[in-house]
């Protein structure tokens, strides 16, 4: 049986199983309702696994064969979203909602590894099913990075189902594909005072709107023009009352951009215009830069292997292009380790309303792009021309 005729025998199970995580969603670090369900399906394949990171699972299959090690990674979590989607899946709990597709992605992974239990003997190699926490707090795939588990993995692919692709076309593309996510927290410090008298304290609301102001210029005066790199403040907090001069103001912001020597130097950068510009009002500002993820680069040896499986699964003019996004994600820290490829997996379907943006309350896909994810994760797992 070819990969998608095997996938397509599976396709009701495998909506079962998407429709299931959607109903029952779970936010990062609390996935133990998916947790739960994912061992019981590799149980009842056979499948070692054990648990990790909390609510993390690790499941090997040693095939037939000798062979390479290939992990193929799922994340599990959902987000603080009231559910707004008309459908007979739609999530039971208030305030959360699958509104990324983690939920597909775990329901396809699950499926791969049935796919793949039933043709173990053509396996050569050996694949890690991965279930990582907590992508969206951008935390989950730090720590499973770290695992002596990760040690021996040749490669690793890991696929998002994407709304802004149509349904039934690929994006594998080689090199940046998703920006890093840095933090940044800014703490300006003035002096109070009577509002009615400013001359006698120092503003620190002046001083952070000043340091704002300023920080936009790391981007448009201090950084190569063809370098993309953004720096949104997006909390700002401070002061006490209309006629006070506020002596403290917070501020966090997030950091975005592709190249990591450029990543090297922002924090460097962003200290050196918030502080010197705190300094010139009087006030002085704690800087703190917080990496969180770094940018996901596609390796260029897996990215070729993943072209050439949508290529002999779906045929080359699947394969599209999608412009890279400053969206971060936290892949990345296996790619740091691992060579390996992140792959955008088309879900858009216009005509049938499945075209709501990642992260909004109605956000559903074209389940169609489920097969075909699950597809991809078996001619992954399963290596270079081989069914
Ligand atoms: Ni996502």
């Amino acid at each position: 049986m070819d990969t998608l005729t095997a996938v397509l025998s599976l396709e009701e199970h495998l909506l079962e199983l998407r429709h299931h995580i959607h109903q029952n969603p779970e936010l990062g670090w609390q996935e133990q309702e998916t947790q739960a369900l994912i061992l019981r399906e590799l149980e009842e394949l056979g499948i070692p696994c054990e648990t990790v990171c909390g609510t993390g699972v690790i499941a090997t299959l040693e095939g037939g064969q000798p062979g390479p090690v290939v992990g193929l990674r799922a994340d599990m979590d959902a987000l603080p979203i009231q559910e707004k989607l008309d459908a007979p899946y739609r999530s039971r709990k208030d305030g959360v909602k699958h509104a990324c597709g983690h939920d597909c992605h775990v329901a396809m992974l699950l499926t791969a590894a049935r796919v793949l239990t039933g043709c173990r003997d053509q396996l050569h190699g050996t694949v890690k099913f991965i279930f990582q926490p907590a992508e969206e707090i951008i935390e989950g795939a730090h720590a499973m990075a770290q695992l002596p588990q990760m040690e021996g993995i040749d490669r690793i692919f890991g696929l998002h189902v994407w709304n802004d692709l149509d349904v039934g076309t690929f994006s594998v593309e080689v090199g940046p594909r998703l920006a890093c996510a840095d933090n940044i927290y800014l703490t300006i410090r003035g002096k109070s005072a009577h509002g009615a008298q400013p001359h006698n304290g120092v503003d620190a609301i002046v001083a952070a709107c000043a340091v704002v102001e300023q920080l936009q210029t790391a981007v448009s005066r201090k950084v190569d023009p063809l370098e993309p790199v953004v720096v949104t403040i997006g909390t700002i907090h401070g002061g006490t009352a209309s006629n006070i001069i506020a002596d403290e103001v917070q501020l966090s912001g997030t950091v975005r951009c592709f190249n990591k020597d450029l990543r090297a130097d922002l924090p460097r950068i962003l200290e050196d215009l918030a502080v010197t510009t705190a300094q010139a009002h009087g006030a002085t500002c704690g800087f703190k830069y917080a990496p969180c993820a770094p940018p996901v680069i596609n390796e260029t040896s897996s990215t070729a292997i993943a072209q050439k499986a949508v290529t002999d699964l779906f045929g080359a003019d699947k394969l599209v292009h999608l412009e890279k996004t400053m969206g971060g994600e936290d892949f990345s820290w296996f790619l740091e380790k691992i060579p390996g490829c992140y792959i955008f997996v088309g879900a858009r379907n216009e005509a049938a309303g499945k075209c709501w943006p990642h992260h909004h309350a109605c956000f559903d896909v074209d389940e169609r792009s489920l097969v075909n994810g699950t597809a991809l994760l078996v001619k992954l797992a399963l290596g270079d021309g081989k069914e």
